[in-house]
């Protein structure tokens, strides 16, 4: 196999961190397509905790090349903290970490509206406040940043200067909010240009070049399927392409198709920000694997909305990116617990639906239990209990594709492989 994704299949934290440090390790490139620092991927290496933003998450593995594709929206002054923290742990230099030099910029004014917009805007999204979808804004109207205009400050200079008047009104009258000059701006991202420079290249080539070398390459998402600004919870969404068609457009995997796509699944679901939630749990359920599995988010500390497995949305993730097999992770939540329960289907009109097809009203739809029998296994032994089984093959049958990997625990190490990915 030489082409491999990680997507997450929920609404975002599933575990894709930990997953894609793992196969990363018999990888030769892991690819970032989409997102920005909106992303927040955990990784636990014996004991030690390390948090990716936009970095991709195989960085732990020196001899593996990380690629941040043009798809991606970058925050210079974040990226630069970001690596040198990183640095701290890992051993990162412009010869195993390349950006793209045509990957979209988030400015001030981008993070400046994202919170003018959520604090004063009619409808709240929830977001995370990074700028993310002002600066896919900008990229879809054609007056955004490339991270190589970052490097020329003529260039810089115009480029800023196109809309600067349209947003400086907007923010003076609407928002009344001040913002930088166009100087002062030039002045800060040429700044962060110079420092990042050895970092930037044409990353599409240099995976087309990877590829025809017969290099393994893994291409990890950020968010989830149904936050796709296209296949998502539209409104209730971010602003890229998180499915695996963002892939093609935000790395490129030139002449090729992917060959794996693993969609990475919590065990129950989660969801940080407003938007519908079928299987969302109000009780004591709830909260107890709200605290147990510490379901605060990477990014910004909110607190993640818990709820029961949600197959149908899963369905509609497995058609959407075509997923090949998927990672299921944080079952050392489940087990013990009192009560477990998956919603197989749901009620809508009166009608069962088994698939959350975008014609389905997700706020209108009463989610049909099947329970089970609570396992209690400790993993490490290595031998399944038998109600353990039960849930994991009801879950593979209700989505045709192989659970291929399943996770209990933060750890590297806390894994297990029923399938191989070589
Ligand atoms: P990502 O955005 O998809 O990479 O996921 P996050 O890092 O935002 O959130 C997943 C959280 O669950 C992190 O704190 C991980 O360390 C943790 N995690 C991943 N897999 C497991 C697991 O199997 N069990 C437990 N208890 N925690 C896990
Ligand atoms: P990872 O990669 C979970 C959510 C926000 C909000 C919506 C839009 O760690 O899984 P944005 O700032 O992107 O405009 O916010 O998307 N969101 C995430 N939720 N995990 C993420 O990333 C997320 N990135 C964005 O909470 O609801
Ligand atoms: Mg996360």
């Amino acid at each position: 196999m030489q082409t491999m994704a990680i997507i997450g299949a929920q609404w975002g934290d599933e575990g894709k961190g930990k997953i894609t440090d793992l196969l990363a390790e018999q990888c030769d490139l892991v690819v970032r397509y989409q997102g920005g620092h909106n992303a927040g991927h955990t990784i636990w290496v014996n004991g030690q905790k390390t948090v990716l933003h936009v970095i991709p998450s195989g960085v732990l593995h020196p001899k593996c090349l990380s690629v941040i594709g043009h798809g991606v929206v970058l925050e210079p002054e974040n990226f630069l903290n970001e690596l040198s923290k990183i640095k701290g742990v890992t051993n990162v230099t412009p010869d195993n970490l390349k950006i793209s030099s045509t990957a979209t910029v988030i400015t001030s004014f981008h993070k400046l509206l994202d919170g003018a917009r959520e604090s004063q805007g009619p409808e709240k999204i929830g977001t995370t406040g990074k700028g993310i979808g002002p600066a896919y804004e900008d990229k879809v109207s054609r007056r955004g940043i490339k991270v190589k205009d970052l490097l020329d400050k003529d260039t810089l200079v115009r480029r800023l200067s196109n809309g600067y008047a349209e947003k400086a009104i907007l923010f003076k009258h609407l928002y009344h909010i001040d913002i930088p000059s166009i100087d002062e701006e030039v002045e800060r991202l040429y700044r962060y240009g110079e420092a990042l420079k050895d970092y930037v290249t044409d990353t599409f080539s240099l995976i087309d070049q990877k590829l025809s070398e017969g290099k393994r390459v893994l291409y990890e998402g950020a968010q989830g399927i149904l936050l796709d600004i296209d296949y998502g919870t539209y409104p209730y969404v971010t602003s890229s392409s998180t499915a695996g068609a963002g892939i093609y457009t935000g790395a490129g995997i030139p002449g090729r198709r992917v060959e794996e796509v693993i969609g990475v699944a919590k065990a129950y679901t989660t969801r940080v920000g407003e938007g519908p939630f079928p299987t969302e749990l109000f009780d004591e359920i709830g909260n107890e694997i709200q605290t147990k599995g510490n379901e605060f988010g990477a990014t910004t500390g909110r607190k993640r909305r818990c709820g029961w497995l949600d197959i149908p949305l899963l369905r509609y993730s497995v058609k959407c990116s075509h997923l090949t097999s998927i990672a299921l992770t944080k079952l050392d939540i489940l087990s013990h617990i009192k009560e477990l329960k998956v919603c197989y289907a749901y009620e809508v009109n009166g009608k069962v639906v088994d698939c959350a097809y975008p014609g389905i009203n997700l706020y209108h739809a009463k989610p049909l239990y099947k329970e089970f029998k609570p396992f209690t296994d400790d993993f490490a032994s290595g031998k399944p209990s038998k109600e353990f089984e039960a849930y994991m093959n009801f879950i593979q049958e209700c989505l045709g594709i192989p659970v291929g990997i399943y996770a209990y625990g933060p750890d590297r190490a806390q894994v297990v492989f029923r399938q191989k990915y070589s």
